[in-house]
């Protein structure tokens, strides 16, 4: 059985497959109707998510299955004091595929210790975001037409980040791949990270200055400084307004460069940004629903 808890428990190989059978998803729809004809997704939302859950949803009905779950933690036994380990014990009674999300780094990694069913890690505190990063291989393939040679600059909360502590995981197995990690220092990439793209020799800059760092890039993974992860709310106003992206800082960058973001997105986007070609992140967001057919399908064994 496989489970999907970090991007790197998947092959390079696995991976470009997956984006393969997502391409074909969006080429063939009806192909895919039935694929999960009574299959059962169960979606375990701790902390609280607009599209990873609803994406995840989405692709399930999409393939023809059936969802079931919950999107609020205190709507669930948690509250009366039930463990992850027994939740996933229970839920597995009743689903096929479980996908969850937990404000505790490693809560999903347990949850396979005790599943009879695929996990996915849908996102474990400021650690992992796998099927984002699914989302993102998805959406550069598409834009960029390959992963290979791309400069990606990740700019804003590099040390809560976990969508960039995946993707920048993810897009080191590709060749000739350039980071440019733009963050103010309390919010630079954690030590384990840039240890590994020192051990690597993956080349890498770092820097607090996006306007300076815009003409070098091809991708422009923009995030935002998380509240949520602040221990102290006098740090969390100091710094969440430190990259706005403005016409005129966009203006320095590459006529095709792609500005991805996770989302959701506070300041760090103006509206006004939303019509340039290179803003992708609503094609992101489509993309996120593709992927997750295709990643749904490989871990439930469907071809
Ligand atoms: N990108 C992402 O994880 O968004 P949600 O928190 O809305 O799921």
């Amino acid at each position: 059985m496989q489970h999907l808890i970090d991007i790197m428990d998947m092959t390079v190989e696995e991976v470009d497959q997956l984006i393969l059978k997502a391409e074909d998803i969006i080429a063939n729809p009806a192909a895919y109707a039935e694929k999960c004809r009574g299959k059962k997704l169960a979606t375990l939302f701790f902390e609280p998510s607009t599209r990873t859950r609803l994406s995840f949803e989405a692709a399930m009905y999409e393939l023809g299955g059936h969802v079931l779950g919950f999107a609020d933690a205190n709507s669930s036994s948690a509250t009366k004091g039930e463990t992850v380990a027994d939740t996933i014990r229970v839920v597995g009674c009743y689903a096929d595929i479980i996908a969850m999300r937990h404000p505790k780094e490693g809560a999903p990694l347990v949850a396979t210790q005790v599943a009879n069913v695929p996990i996915i890690n849908a996102g474990d505190g400021g650690h992992n975001h796998p099927t984002q990063t699914l989302t993102d291989l998805l959406t550069i393939h598409r834009e960029k037409g390959t992963y290979e040679g791309l400069t990606i600059g990740f700019c804003g909360d590099l040390k809560f980040g976990r969508t960039v502590h995946s993707l920048l995981q993810a897009m080191c197995r590709y060749p000739n791949t350039k980071f440019v990690l733009i963050a103010p220092d309390e919010l630079k990439i954690p030590g384990y990270l840039r240890d590994k793209l020192d051990k690597l020799n993956i080349p890498y800059t770092e820097t607090p200055d996006l306007e300076s760092a815009m003409p070098e890039l091809d991708v422009l993974y923009m995030t935002r400084v998380q509240q949520e992860r602040f221990f102290n709310e006098a740090d969390y106003v100091r710094l969440k307004d430190t990259y706005i992206l403005t016409p005129e800082k966009l203006s320095k960058a590459k006529s095709d460069m792609i500005i991805l973001h996770p989302l959701p997105r506070v300041n760090e986007i103006p509206r006004a940004i939303d019509d340039d070609p290179r803003a992708c992140y609503f094609k992101q967001v489509l993309n996120g629903k593709y992927a997750r057919m295709a990643l749904i399908m490989k871990l439930l064994g469907i071809s």
